[in-house]
C-alpha cells in the first residue's frame, strides 16, 4: 500500500469556447483588477483580445503583460513583477503554454511574499496567502495548470528551480481545445511528447499511488493514441480536445507522483546547449525505459500501459518484453513528430557527456525514479542516447 495525502485545489472548466467564460470566472472569485500574463505569439494569435474582452465585460480592469520567453527566467519574472507593483491586480491570469502559467506563478511567489525567486526554490515556503490565479492553457504540455509548481531558472546560472506551494496552486484551469488548434505543428510535437514523457514516467515513480495511477493512465492512453492525429490533422478538434485534456491529466498525476531519470537528464541538455525541453525529454525517455524495465514491478507497469492502447497505437511496438517495445514505441512516436531520437544528431558532443552526468544526478526529479540513478547511471543513459 503506498499513501498519499490528495487534495483537489483546482476547478478546471473543459469546454470549447470555454476561453469566453474567463471574465465569469474572475468575477466569481471577487476579482476586480486583472493582471493577464502572456507572450506575444499569444497576442498575435489573438486569444489575448479575446480574453481581455471577456474580463472587461465584466467591468474588469485589465492590464497584459506581454513579454514572457520560453523557460522564464528571474529576470523574466522580475519585469512582470514591476508591471505587477505598478497595476497592482487582485487576480492573475496565466493565458499561454507552461512559460506563461510559470510566470504568472513565479510573480505572485515575489508579489504576494516579497523576496527573489530563489527563495521558494522547493515546497512549501510561501508564508502569506497569495493571489488568486487562472491558469488558461494554449498547448497541450506541461500541463501546470493543474501543478502547484512554477518552473523557473536561475538568469545567471541557468539552472532551472522548482518552486512550489499549494498556495500557489491555480484556483480555476479554463481548458479551451480551440485554443491549441493555433500551436505550430513544431510546439505540438514538442509539448506533446512531453506530455507523454509526464504520463509515463509519473506512472512509475518511486510515490507513485491509486491516485497518480488513475491520472498517469488515462493521460497516457488519451495522448498515445491522439498524438498522431494531431501531427497529421492539426485541425482535428476532437484530438486536440484529448491531448490537453491528457496532458492536464498528466499534469494532476505530476503533482500526486513526480517526475524520473528521464526529466532530471532532459534538464542539463537544456541548460547547456539549449534543447527544447520536449525534445530533451523525447531523446532520453526510450533508454530511460529500457533501464527502468529491468525491475519488475516496473515492467508490469509497462505491459499494462502497452495492453490499455488501441490496435492501432501499437504497431511500432516490437521487441522482447514490455521495455524494449515500449522503448520502441517512443521511437516510433519520435520519429512521427519529426523529433530526433539521439544525442548526436542534436549536436551534442560526446566528451560533454560525463559533465552532464554530473549535473543530472543533482536533479531533484532523478530521486523518485523507480530504478536509483547515480551518476555513473546516468553518463551510461546519456551514452546509449547518443
Ligand atoms: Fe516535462
Amino acid at each position: 500500500m503506498q499513501p498519499f495525502d490528495f487534495q483537489p485545489r483546482t476547478r478546471f472548466v473543459f469546454a470549447p469556447d470555454a476561453l469566453d467564460r474567463l471574465g465569469a470566472l474572475a468575477a466569481e472569485l471577487d476579482a476586480r483588477r486583472v493582471l493577464v500574463v502572456t507572450d506575444p505569439g499569444i497576442v498575435a494569435a489573438g486569444h489575448v483580445a479575446r480574453a481581455v474582452e471577456s474580463l472587461r465585460r465584466q467591468g474588469l480592469a485589465v492590464s497584459v503583460f506581454d513579454q514572457v520567453v520560453e523557460n522564464p527566467t528571474t529576470e523574466t519574472v522580475d519585469r512582470c513583477l514591476v508591471h505587477a507593483w505598478s497595476f497592482a491586480p487582485d487576480l492573475l491570469v496565466g493565458l499561454g503554454g507552461g512559460s506563461s502559467m510559470d510566470c504568472a506563478k513565479g510573480v505572485n511567489f515575489l508579489y504576494t511574499q516579497g523576496g527573489r525567486m530563489q527563495d521558494y526554490w522547493g515546497v512549501g515556503k510561501a508564508r502569506r496567502p497569495m493571489l488568486p490565479m487562472i491558469a488558461v492553457p494554449t498547448t497541450a504540455g506541461t500541463g501546470s495548470e493543474a501543478q502547484s509548481f512554477a518552473l523557473i531558472s536561475d538568469a545567471e546560472t541557468h539552472v532551472k528551480m522548482a518552486c512550489g506551494d499549494p498556495k500557489a496552486a491555480c484556483r480555476v484551469a479554463v481548458l479551451d481545445p480551440k485554443l491549441t488548434v493555433t500551436q505550430p505543428r513544431q510546439v505540438t510535437a514538442l509539448t506533446g511528447m512531453d506530455a507523454i514523457s509526464h504520463a509515463l514516467e509519473t506512472a512509475v515513480t518511486t510515490r507513485r499511488n491509486a491516485v497518480s495511477e488513475t491520472f498517469s493512465r488515462r493521460a497516457w492512453q488519451l495522448l498515445v493514441s491522439h498524438f498522431p492525429r494531431v501531427l497529421r490533422d492539426p485541425e482535428d478538434l476532437t484530438a486536440r480536445a484529448a491531448m490537453q485534456l491528457g496532458a492536464c491529466l498528466a499534469g494532476l498525476a505530476i503533482e500526486n507522483s513526480m517526475l524520473g531519470a528521464a526529466h532530471a537528464l532532459a534538464n542539463p541538455l537544456t541548460q547547456h546547449f539549449g534543447i527544447v525541453h520536449g525534445q530533451a525529454v523525447g531523446v532520453m525517455l526510450p533508454v530511460v525505459v529500457h533501464y527502468n524495465a529491468q525491475e519488475p514491478s516496473v515492467a508490469a507497469v509497462y505491459q499494462q500501459l502497452l495492453d490499455s492502447l488501441p490496435e492501432h497505437s501499437v504497431q511500432t511496438a516490437q521487441g522482447e518484453g514490455p521495455g524494449q517495445r515500449l522503448a520502441a514505441l517512443l521511437q516510433g512516436l519520435l520519429q512521427e513528430a519529426e523529433l530526433a531520437g539521439r544525442l548526436q544528431t542534436l549536436g551534442v558532443p560526446q566528451d560533454a557527456l560525463p559533465r552532464l552526468a554530473r549535473d543530472a544526478a543533482e536533479q531533484w526529479t532523478g530521486r523518485f525514479n523507480p530504478r536509483p540513478v547515480n551518476a555513473e547511471v546516468l553518463e551510461s543513459l546519456y551514452r546509449q542516447a547518443w
